[in-house]
């Protein structure tokens, strides 16, 4: 018989959270972001990992700090090159506020971050997840964190959908309040990688006696399927240059950042130079890359500029896959592809 979870639960907290942490202590990934407490990498890092892959985080995490390792040097910076350094992790508003926010602790508060997650909430971008995560794994204030993984876990626990408020109050309630930042962060990384959303691995999960569900919870929210779609782009390399389009500084998604002119399908041009795969929020794209003359709107920009230059991450993509730009060196994007080299012509 399945154990009955509230009663359960509210009878065994500090049973609930020695098994976090003792989990937590074994296996917590040896992730770059935990290495130190300093309040500027764990709020980059916790921003980054909204939205966004582990493995992809990793790729950017160190050069975005290489580029801009303290906040001021981030607030002095012009806001194309912290989108350069962003090329890849989508969501560019993040980056946006992250920028904006690092010029209000440089010129506002003498480079001094707050202390609070309350305190930490009143720059911009940083919400109720990024100020509790920020307070509690930086300056371990005893502030409880909810993210996808978190309410997931804490759902199937008790056996049912509990929303709003009432996670973070559960939350709230399990919380250690003398190892905060280990205990969230423990929560955090239970649910990516032993209660996932789909065949979670409970033989292995420290609160499997306490779990009401122990599988997937029913009912619980399936995962719409992605829409599929193709596309087109032109690459025209010529003299050192590639012709590139900047996208309006009005549109919604990356405003203002450089991409690849989009063409409709080449008629008669047999076999495109190279194809890729890439998602993007709930769509994924077939990308077909012709090496053909770009239309007349755009610009030439210089193959040694590009680097520095802020493309989208799908811009990015293809051109390193056409050997135009060095190839990332973890590797872990996942599209496939068949391309070739370009020749200068
Ligand atoms: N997801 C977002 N931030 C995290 C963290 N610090 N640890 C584990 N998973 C996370």
């Amino acid at each position: 018989m399945k154990p009955s979870p509230s009663p359960h639960v509210k009878l065994s907290v500090k049973d609930f959270q020695n098994k976090m942490l003792a989990w937590y202590d074994v296996h917590a990934r040896d992730l770059p972001w935990r290495e130190s407490r300093d309040p500027y990498r764990v709020w980059v890092s916790e921003i980054m990992l909204q939205q966004t892959r582990v493995a992809a985080v990793i790729e950017h995490y160190h050069e975005f700090l290489r580029r801009f390792p303290t906040v001021n040097k981030l607030a002095a910076a012009r806001e194309a090159s912290v989108l350069a350094a962003w090329s890849g992790l989508g969501y560019y508003r993040r980056a946006r506020m992250l920028h904006a926010a690092a010029k209000v602790v440089a010129r506002e508060r003498e480079g001094r971050f707050p202390k609070t997650a309350d305190d930490w909430r009143t720059l911009p971008g940083v919400g109720r997840y990024t100020a509790a995560a920020v307070a509690s794994i930086a300056f371990g204030e005893p502030v409880a964190v909810v993210d996808g993984n978190v309410e997931r876990v804490l759902q199937r626990i008790a056996g049912r959908t509990i929303s709003g408020e009432q996670i973070w109050q559960q939350a709230e309630n399990l919380l250690d309040r003398n190892r905060p930042g280990d205990f969230n962060q423990a929560m955090m990384e239970l649910g990516a990688t032993v209660c996932m959303p789909r065949a979670p691995a409970c033989l292995t999960c420290p609160l499997v006696e306490l779990c009401a569900t122990r599988g997937e919870l029913a009912g619980a929210e399936k995962k719409s399927r992605p829409r599929k779609r193709e596309i087109h782009y032109a690459l025209d390399r010529r003299n050192g240059s590639v012709f590139l389009t900047k996208r309006p500084a009005d549109i919604r998604l990356m405003a203002g950042m450089w991409e690849l002119p989009e063409i409709s399908r080449p008629e008669d041009y047999g076999e495109p130079f190279l194809t890729v795969k890439h998602s993007i929020t709930v769509t994924d794209y077939t990308v077909h890359v012709w090496a053909v003359t770009a239309p007349l709107k755009g610009e030439w920009c210089a193959i040694d500029r590009l680097p520095r230059l802020a493309l989208t991450g799908l811009a990015r993509k293809i051109l390193r896959k056409s050997g135009i730009i060095p190839a990332s060196t973890t590797g872990v994007e996942s599209s496939r592809s068949g391309g070739r080299r370009l020749s200068a012509r």
